[in-house]
């Protein structure tokens, strides 16, 4: 996984047909997606229940790019090996996940993975600054997480912070929740290379009619980088 800047679309398969996941995967790659972004959820830090490291593991050979997998678990660290294991090449944790957040980032590092950590809307930029030298990517949660199609929380402020906080380091800032070709320009204009987005990709398409997928994942790609500014 190399870094770079460039803006990437990250579709998150909770919008996606869960019978079809394998099929799923690879009709939004092959219509343009860069990350898979996979949503866990353990309904005790979020109130939903999605799935686990078991259908992380059957998903994997079915991307071909980055499997971003976001857990929204709590406790976070049992969990880790399993799923570098099922191959994550990115794993995110909450910072509000528990009370050792630096020990998750290291056990992150040392299971293979990149490491990501999420910030719910009612945590500041300045969570990460003791973490900044041990961080791959920020996830910059736009909604309070649990489900998909959820509207919009304005975070522009806090991606401005935490991209000065930043600097040259070789982490990226991604979004979570609410992104479509209007949030879009927004975020991305504030410092987001990194753009999730559930209903926004996948509503009017399937795995067998995946051109709705193309011309979704392209109206976000073009409104973040600016080609209706
Ligand atoms: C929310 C999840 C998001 C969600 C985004 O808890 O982390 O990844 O699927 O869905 P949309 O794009 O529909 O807001
Ligand atoms: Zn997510």
């Amino acid at each position: 996984m190399s870094f770079d800047r460039k803006i990437k679309i990250a579709p998150s398969i909770l919008a996606a047909d869960f019978a079809n996941f394998g099929a799923e995967c690879e009709a939004i790659e092959a219509q343009g997606a860069d990350w898979v972004h996979v949503d866990v959820m353990d309904g005790h830090f979020v109130p939903n229940i999605t799935f686990g490291p078991a259908t992380c593991a059957a998903i994997r050979p079915h991307i071909k790019g980055v499997m971003d997998v976001h857990l929204m678990i709590s406790p976070v660290d049992p969990y880790i090996d399993a799923f570098a294991a099922a191959g994550a090449d990115v794993i995110t944790a909450h910072a509000e996940a528990g009370p050792h957040i630096h020990r998750t980032l290291q056990a992150i590092r040392a299971a293979g993975a990149k490491a990501g950590i999420a910030l719910n809307p009612g945590t500041p930029a300045s969570a990460i600054e003791p973490l900044l030298d041990m961080i791959d990517l920020v996830c910059v949660m736009t909604v309070n997480p649990g489900f998909g199609g959820q509207k919009f929380i304005d975070m522009t402020g806090k991606i401005r912070a935490l991209r000065a906080l930043i600097g040259d380091r070789p982490v990226h800032i991604e979004i979570d929740g609410g992104v479509d070709p209007n949030t879009a320009l927004l975020v991305a204009r504030a410092g987001a290379d990194v753009l999730v987005a559930g209903s926004a990709v996948f509503r009017g398409g399937s795995a067998s009619n995946p051109d709705p997928y193309g011309t979704n994942i392209r109206a976000i790609r073009e409104a973040a980088e600016g080609v209706y500014a």
